[in-house]
């Protein structure tokens, strides 16, 4: 079946000089296990096509199904549900609390999921050694390179072991290096069976990605 599918859909903001139309009919089918990348220049609709996907913004015509259920019949209980169990989020700017060191980081949001204390932290703790920090447990945000607390964010994303991961940009704020390490994890994740929707304007990093689209004023332009 069909993991995501989104039929027609768009989304309008009413500004100063008028209507401005984020997505404009956008059409996508997204199957479990994928690992799709959506590119396009700044401005194009990424962000907010990754925001609809993820239940955190409605559209304002369309349809999205999301496994064969219609998003837009779904009550903010069960939307809040399914950003909490099955989409994990990581974006550009990491967003861990800086009092808060990686473990603690990574517990936070089981915290609202009723999860035992005890189970909380052995979620967590396997979360960061399955991104490399087993050593960094302990480490504050502030004592971290831009590398280790994007995967401080990925282990935050994936602890409660979510079926999908929507990351937007998750590279932005990182060097080269840092940035492939994080695709290496994202990847690896994909192996592992996770569905992995990466959004990019970065062409290179896109092309880890097994499928590729592209947008452009909120139409998608190219499929690949
Ligand atoms: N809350 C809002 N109110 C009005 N216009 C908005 C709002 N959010 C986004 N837009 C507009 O919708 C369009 C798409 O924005 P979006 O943030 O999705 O772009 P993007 O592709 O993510 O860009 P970037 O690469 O810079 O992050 C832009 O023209 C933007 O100005
Ligand atoms: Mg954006």
């Amino acid at each position: 079946m069909d993991l995501i599918r989104i039929e027609g859909i768009e989304k309008r903001y009413q500004s100063g000089e008028g209507e401005v139309w984020a997505l404009d009919h956008v059409n996508l089918t997204i199957d479990q296990g994928e690992f799709l990348a959506i590119v396009g220049p700044s401005g194009s609709g990424k962000s907010t096509l990754m925001n609809v996907l993820g239940c955190l913004d409605l559209p304002t015509g369309g349809a999205y199904y999301l496994k064969g259920e219609n998003v837009a019949q779904m009550t903010e209980d069960k939307l809040s549900k399914i950003r909490n169990t099955e989409i994990g989020f990581v974006f550009q700017g990491f967003n861990l609390i800086p009092t808060l060191d990686a473990l603690e980081n990574v517990e936070l949001p089981l915290v609202y999921r009723r999860i035992s204390r005890a189970e909380r932290r052995q979620l967590s703790e396997e979360a960061l050694v399955r991104v490399g920090l087993s050593d960094r447990m302990r480490h504050r945000p502030s004592q971290m390179s831009g590398g280790q607390q994007q995967r401080v964010a990925i282990a935050r994303a994936i602890a409660a072991h979510p079926p999908v991961i929507l990351a937007d940009e998750p590279t932005g704020n990182l060097d080269s290096k840092s940035g492939q390490e994080v695709m290496q994890v994202l990847q690896e994740l994909n192996e592992e069976g996770k569905t992995i929707i990466l959004i990019t304007h970065d062409d290179k990093i896109a092309s880890t990605a097994r499928r590729r689209i592209r947008l452009q004023d909120g139409k998608i332009v190219e499929i690949r």
